[in-house]
């Protein structure tokens, strides 16, 4: 049974035996894509490529890329912990053509990656394509042997892949595995193909268009390919599970949990388990990439799912912090693929463990103030969204852990009046930020405050200062004239 350490290697080595340059992951916080939270498919550090934009000395490359999904579009982090497949942190495998090879070689690279490489049984497997790609299902026949019920067209945007509302995009074409008639579920396009026995393993992208802002489509200068595989997902089907969470590697982060809260890894606090393993993946990835908890955007985002980690901590009994306390096994599962864990470890454990004495303080308050408010309240009533807003305000509590504990008392949230608040906050912030800004005065050197950004192609730069200003609590505030600084 190969280890998803494993995997990973067999993966990575036939792309290289294909020509593939072996490229590392990309950051988490995307280089060259302000739009977007944080990397969450093996393409975004190549977008530029597939558009023409930039060129590199290779034209194949292949890429086991960090993701984190849980903001934005791709919002799974409620989920997580309670299903067999939702992550906040996963990996994805992938290989990538640059206006080199298109669907002629992309597929049969995959059907002999995942038959014999991997040496899934061809009869597990089925595969959909574009409703109107003859291309690509004339290929699958040819290749693979697959007979037509095999071949699924779908006509809806699961086989159409776009990054987002612009960019390169393009018609897929995504490999199936059947975990058997014991699991709920039906085939790809039926009414039941979201239950756990048909599972999408892998997408093969055709990348021949960019979408732009005013709807509007053309052809890329290039066809190109991008792919990205699931590598959870083929672990666990590898290791006899359909459960992703029982894979090796999750399974040690599990175990870590269980040993560190001295409970039972399958017991009533199974579920809190999972959370922590999962959320302990992200969290330190995310750290080791130069993201900090804070108050607002990536850093908001880091914090949440720590103290989401750390509410199921709590829920575990555990008196003292307990994340700081689980990274060294998750640095010996991953860090000989992901150097920048070992590298950062003194830091992960330092920032979980200094969020998780604090959040300990706030928790005990907030859950006080909490159980004031619905002393009065029986089943089925509603949290006001002010004392929602007060806990999020005055406590750091997420409003997800507010509505987690509302659950568990039968009580409703009163979502709306929590937003009203939230929105009367964010007014009086933006309103703070303006006046802010009237304050400063810039002393100019150079004119205008455009900065060229290099940070593509280089990290250090011989520069100088175009203005400068000081603000109000005296920092100091320069514009520079090149800077490697997104
Ligand atoms: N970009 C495609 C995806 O995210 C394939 O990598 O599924």
């Amino acid at each position: 049974m190969p280890t998803l350490n494993e995997i990973r290697s067999t993966f990575l080595n036939y792309f290289a035996k294909q020509g593939h340059e072996i490229v590392p992951s990309s950051p988490l916080v995307p280089r060259n894509d302000p739009t977007l939270m944080f990397a969450n498919s093996g393409m975004v550090q190549f977008k530029n490529l597939f558009t023409g934009v930039e060129t590199r000395d290779y034209k194949r490359a292949t890429t086991a890329q960090k993701c984190v999904r849980a903001g934005g579009k791709h919002n799974d982090l409620d989920n997580v912990g309670y299903t067999a497949r939702h992550h906040t942190f996963f990996e994805m495998l992938g290989n990538f053509s640059f206006g080199d090879y298109f669907k002629s070689e992309a597929i049969p690279f995959a059907w002999e990656l995942v038959t014999k490489e991997l040496d899934i049984p061809k009869d597990k497997l089925l595969v959909t394509v574009y409703h109107t790609d003859d291309d690509a299902a004339n290929m699958w026949k040819k290749v693979a042997g697959l007979s037509d019920d095999r071949i699924i067209r779908i006509a809806t945007n699961d086989n159409f892949w776009m990054m987002g509302p612009t960019g390169p995009c393009g018609p897929c074409t995504e490999i199936f595995y059947d975990h058997g008639k014991s699991f709920w579920g039906g085939p790809p396009g039926s009414p039941e193909e979201d239950g756990d026995r048909f599972i999408e393993i892998w997408n093969l992208v055709f990348m021949q268009h960019e979408q732009f802002e005013d709807g509007s489509k053309t052809d890329l200068p290039n066809q190109s390919i991008d792919t990205g595989m699931g590598i959870e997902r083929v672990a666990a089907l590898l290791q006899g599970t359909n459960d992703n969470y029982s894979t090796d590697l999750i399974r040690s982060l599990i175990e870590a949990s269980a040993h560190a809260t001295s409970s039972d890894p399958d017991g009533p606090g199974k579920t809190h388990h999972r959370v922590i393993a999962d959320h302990l993946r992200s969290t330190s990835f995310l750290i080791a990439d130069g993201v900090m908890p804070s108050n607002d955007g990536r850093g908001y985002v880091l914090r949440r799912i720590m103290r989401r980690a750390m509410r199921h901590a709590h829920l575990l009994g555990s008196q003292d912090p307990v994340m700081h306390r689980l990274v060294p096994a998750l640095v010996q599962q991953m860090s000989a693929a992901y150097p920048e864990l070992s590298q950062a470890q003194a830091l992960i454990e330092e920032t979980l463990l200094q969020e998780e004495t604090r959040f300990k303080q706030t928790l005990d308050r907030g859950l006080k103030l909490l159980d004031d408010e619905v002393a009065g309240l029986g089943d089925g009533d509603a949290l006001p969204g002010e004392a929602a807003f007060k806990l999020y305000d005055t406590y750091g509590f997420p409003v997800d852990l507010t509505r987690l504990i509302c659950e568990e008392r039968q009580l409703e949230l009163d979502e709306a009046g929590f937003e009203v608040c939230m929105e009367a906050q964010r007014n009086k912030a933006r309103e703070s930020a303006r006046f802010q800004t009237a304050q400063i005065e810039w002393k100019e050197m150079e004119v205008g405050p455009h900065s060229r950004f290099i940070g593509y192609n280089s990290y250090n730069v011989e520069t100088w200062i175009r203005r400068f200003a000081q603000n109000e609590s005296g920092q100091w505030l320069f514009t520079l004239d090149t800077t490697p600084f997104y």
